[in-house]
């Protein structure tokens, strides 16, 4: 399993030219790869957020495992949105059905991290509950 970083307060080190920062709130929890090495985990594209979070083994839930036929990998994009892959028409109609929509929401297994730096997401509250319902969440 790739390191996870659960200390929000410690001050950041510098990233590397090709290396990604992803921080998933409220936990705070953060994961630090080179852009384009992490291995393909089978649920969404390659480099989504979700892909990245399964890569860490943190839980983002992923009910239609990554096929944008669901909402349940929403997250809002807080820093870094300009790293992200555009949003699709696809991926914007699917967003239109999920629930506290925001101006930055994105699914985590459509948004591609294409580009390195910080990336900070949030996983809405709604789906945090639903996750703690399941009890499969670390968050
Ligand atoms: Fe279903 Fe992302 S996991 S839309």
């Amino acid at each position: 399993m790739l390191e996870v970083k659960t200390d929000p307060v410690s001050p950041k080190t510098e990233l590397g030219p090709n290396t990604v920062r992803l921080t998933f709130l409220p936990s705070g929890q953060s994961v630090e790869f080179e852009a384009g090495k992490l291995p393909y985990q089978e649920h969404g594209k390659p480099q989504s957020i979700l892909d990245v979070a399964i890569n860490f083994g943190v839980h983002l839930e992923h009910a239609c495992g990554g096929n944008c036929a669901c909402t349940t990998c929403h997250v809002v994009v807080k820093k870094g949105k300009e790293l992200l892959s555009e949003l699709t028409e696809e991926e914007a109609d699917r967003l239109d059905t999920a629930a506290d929509l925001q101006l930055n929401s994105r699914l985590g297994c459509q948004a591609i991290i294409e580009k390195p730096g910080e990336v900070v997401v949030e996983i809405p509250s709604w789906n945090r509950n639903y996750i703690c319902e399941g009890g499969a969440s670390t968050l």
